[in-house]
């Protein structure tokens, strides 16, 4: 149908005859000339129709076809590629018409309604944005592949129709025609395979593959998901795991995006990360840590803070870059903002060429000099102070610290700042004095803390680990549990009797009866990975037909009802709601 593709032209092609093909992107008509820059794929490209009746009828997005002659541009167009050259066209074909659009297929979208733009997602996807964005995933996805084949990797299916995984959200559920009253769920995670298939003797497993959770829809998150999953045998610490994936997300970010990325990451325990940064998934493009200044205001004559301190609180300062400019109102709308985030109050203290502080009416001037020299704060820096019990503190005063360097500026955008966060509690409070796994059952706790399971579970750590870039937490893992009785234990601790345990997970457990090697792995969020290496703030941009925040399709209109004859076959009947299909 072609000759040549739009975006290929160059002044090389000067006098060549060609024949091209694409949607007519925009079209200008000037009585006896029409110029129309027609896309393909490949670009864009002006072709130049003389006295041709036909060309005044086109609209934009028509699908059409072009024979005629690469000409030199009497203005070239220095931001085209191909902005030398146009085609002066002889012939037109006309190979389908294209109704009056509901949007432009422009970058700038920015008046068009979400739900219209995923209504009309063939037409959206033609913006050359979101063809960079699937390319990019598409690129991805291959030296992902590339990469790992070449370490011994084998990509194994798993399946889809299963049963409940354990990943701590609401499954989705399918009903099965042939036994009424029972239900496949769709995985939140290949979790109990990957583990099965090292027990059947694959090595090195990964997969990219599509998880379902039905949670709550952030920008961030998706009903349904893709995964890099990965788990490898023969492991008991994470070392060997760390190295192979620092030089896959280097030879990737190189490959997919020509970004150098400096090995090794950095690495911080949770408890390093929860002190210092107040969050487990810290921002390290930019400093401001959260400092502890409590010995210094242990015995300083502020009430507040040494009461917090005896209750076994802490004070922490956070140090402002260039913050001496804040003004009363601003200091006060700080303060509300962290005790909103959960933090009891927030004092400061500005360093000029003196040191001013509220605090200076209680504490002699040697404890903020103190704060001072702690913090590194220099002239035109302000110090914010809060004190308290550290699980409310910490994550209130991290995200203060995340909102503030964000409103000044302290970003650097341009950054790539991965990091390991290990050591993960192994338990978290559930409701009703429950306890909860922090990542999942099968995560082996730590050999040292394994006392620590009866007297204070709480306390143990678990050998788990999280990659953090930039903030956002892109992918999780841990050393797994190979041993069916400390398995058993994990279970029980967490509530699930044996009774229950074989129920959910018996074909599970008897895997690791009969030799499952230590193992251990790691997954990734592939749509929240590629997501930031386009620049996109939602995962709707790198997903080709996602769902909306309200879980639906607009394009499709999933979620819909059904037939009253498919809920008979499944033995299934609907209270309320929009149970059948009205229009069959
Ligand atoms: P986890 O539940 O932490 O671990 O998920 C791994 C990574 O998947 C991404 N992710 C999501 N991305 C988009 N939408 C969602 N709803 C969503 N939920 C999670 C995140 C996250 O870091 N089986 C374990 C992994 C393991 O232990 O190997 C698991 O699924 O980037």
């Amino acid at each position: 149908m072609r000759s040549d593709r739009c975006g290929e032209l160059t002044a090389q092609d000067v006098g060549r005859r060609v024949r091209l093909a694409g949607w007519v992107h925009r079209l200008r008509d000037l009585g006896g000339i029409t110029f129309v820059d027609l896309r393909d794929a490949s670009g864009i490209v002006q072709v130049l129709f003389r006295d041709l009746d036909q060309a005044h009828q086109l609209s934009r997005e028509d699908v059409v076809q072009v024979e005629g002659t690469v000409a030199r541009r009497e203005a070239p167009n220095p931001e085209l590629p191909t902005g030398e050259v146009e085609v002066e066209a002889e012939g037109l074909r006309v190979l389908a018409q294209a109704a009056p659009l509901p949007f432009a297929v422009d970058d700038d979208v920015s008046g068009t309604g979400e739900e219209t733009r995923l209504k009309y997602r063939f037409i959206d996807l033609r913006r050359p944005r979101m063809q960079r964005n699937l390319a990019l995933r598409h690129r991805l996805c291959m030296s992902v592949r590339s990469f790992l084949d070449r370490q011994g990797f084998v990509e194994v299916e798993t399946p889809v129709l299963t049963r409940s995984t354990p990943e701590g959200a609401r499954d989705f559920l399918v009903p099965c025609r042939l036994v009424p009253g029972t239900f496949y769920a769709l995985p939140q995670s290949p979790q109990l395979f990957k583990q099965i298939l090292i027990a059947s003797g694959v090595e090195r497993y990964f997969q990219i593959v599509r998880c379902f959770r039905d949670e709550d829809l952030r920008a961030d998150r998706q009903p349904e998901f893709t995964q890099l999953d990965l788990e490898m045998g023969f492991l008991d610490t994470p070392e060997p795991l760390f190295a192979l994936l620092e030089e896959l997300m280097a030879h990737v970010f190189r490959e997919a995006a020509k970004i150098e990325l400096p090995t090794p990451f950095p690495r911080l325990t949770y408890a390093e990360a929860m002190a210092s940064y107040g969050s487990d998934k810290p921002d390290l493009r930019f400093g401001m840590k959260l400092v502890d200044v409590s010995d210094l205001f242990a015995d300083a004559g502020f009430r507040v803070f040494a009461r917090a301190i005896a209750d076994g609180g802490r004070v922490c300062a956070l140090c402002v870059p260039g913050g001496g400019d804040f003004s009363r109102g601003e200091l006060n709308r700080v303060e509300e903002e962290a005790v909103a985030l959960g933090a009891p109050g927030l004092s400061w203290l500005k360093r000029a060429e003196e040191i001013t502080s509220p605090l200076a009416k209680f504490v002699g001037e040697g404890v903020l000099q103190g704060v001072v020299e702690r913090t590194g704060a220099q002239e035109g820096d302000l110090v914010l102070l809060s004190a308290g019990p550290p699980a409310a503190l910490n994550p209130a005063v991290g995200e203060l610290r995340r909102r503030l360097a964000h409103e000044r500026g302290l970003v650097d955008t341009g950054a790539w700042a991965p990091a390991w966060i290990t050591d993960f509690p192994l338990f978290k409070a559930g409701e009703g004095g429950r306890l909860d796994s922090e990542h999942h059952p099968f995560t082996a706790p730590h050999e040292e803390d394994l006392p620590l399971l009866e007297e204070d579970p709480l306390r143990a750590r678990a050998k788990c680990y999280d990659l953090v870039l930039n903030g956002v937490e892109l992918a999780s893992g841990s050393i797994r549990i190979h041993r069916r009785d400390v398995q058993q234990q994990i279970l029980s601790l967490l509530g699930i009797d044996q009774e229950e345990a074989e129920r959910r997970f018996g074909f599970f457990l008897r895997a690791l009866e009969y030799g499952a090697p230590p193992h251990g792995g790691i997954a990734f969020g592939l749509d929240r990975w590629v997501m930031m290496l386009a620049g996109e703030r939602t995962l709707r941009e790198v997903i080709a037909f996602p769902k909306t925040a309200g879980g639906s399709c607009p394009l499709t209109g999933a979620p819909a009802p059904v037939d009253e004859a498919q809920l008979t076959e499944l033995g299934l009947t609907v209270e309320g709601g929009a149970s059948t299909n009205p229009d069959p």
